[in-house]
């Protein structure tokens, strides 16, 4: 008797395993490394478009919510108990795609490194199509914790609204530096080399 109980035990235990492993463990689809890793191309030149073509110390106007940095990652990794990774990845495709915009709109239609950047948005969207369509609808609808959807609140309130307190001057250059390194490590299943482990690990500790 005891005996069955202990491998009926174990065998729940094991289809427990099985049945939650799914969910903690592909954080990120294989669907997404496709789309991850063309954009992550386009990115590796963004030294030449995002820092030769624009004037010395030239920066942009952001949202402070759109610094998002390694650090932002550890932080509300400590600070959201259970905060669940595509959480993380839902906030990095909205704050990268206001980033992206502000980045156009600086530009004129001329400007040698617009083509770049038109392509690169171009690249982010596909990729977020291919992160919308492969989790099911109510994940998109599930409420997120607060301090995420203050976050998100901020990001999408009318600009006019916005004191000057809350916007920050950035690089070109630095913005995607951060869009990069944060995907590297929010995505590190499609990253798994040396790259996205040093962005992420190395800011663990944070
Ligand atoms: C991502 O781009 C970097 C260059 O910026 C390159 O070294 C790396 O191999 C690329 N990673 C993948 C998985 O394509
Ligand atoms: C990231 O941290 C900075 C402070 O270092 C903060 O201003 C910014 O709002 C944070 N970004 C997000 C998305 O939380
Ligand atoms: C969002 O903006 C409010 C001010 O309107 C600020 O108090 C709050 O800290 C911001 N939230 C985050 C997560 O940055």
């Amino acid at each position: 008797m005891v005996q069955l109980s202990i491998s009926v035990c174990l065998l729940v235990g094991l289809l427990g395993l099985f049945l939650l492993a799914p969910v903690q463990m592909a954080q990120t689809p294989a669907s997404m490394c496709t789309p991850l890793k063309t954009l992550n191309d386009s990115l590796s030149h963004r030294r030449r478009y995002m820092r030769h073509n624009f004037p010395i110390k030239y920066t942009i106007r952001v949202h402070h919510n759109e610094v998002f940095k390694l650090s932002n990652i550890s932080r509300l990794r400590l600070q959201v108990e259970g905060l669940d990774e595509l959480v993380l990845q839902r906030l990095w495709f909205q704050v990268n795609q206001g980033v992206l915009k502000k980045i156009i709109r600086v530009m004129s239609e001329r400007h040698p490194s617009r083509a770049y950047t038109a392509e690169l948005e171009r690249r982010f969207k596909d990729a977020e199509g291919v992160f919308v369509q492969s989790h099911p609808a109510e994940v998109f609808q599930q409420e997120l914790p607060e301090m995420i959807q203050d976050t998100w609140d901020n990001l999408t309130e009318e600009p006019d609204r916005v004191p000057e307190s809350r916007w920050r001057y950035v690089s070109p250059k630095s913005l995607l530096d951060n869009f990069c390194h944060t995907m590297h490590c929010l995505f590190s299943e499609c990253f798994a080399s040396t790259e996205a482990q040093q962005d992420c690990e190395y800011h663990k500790g944070l």
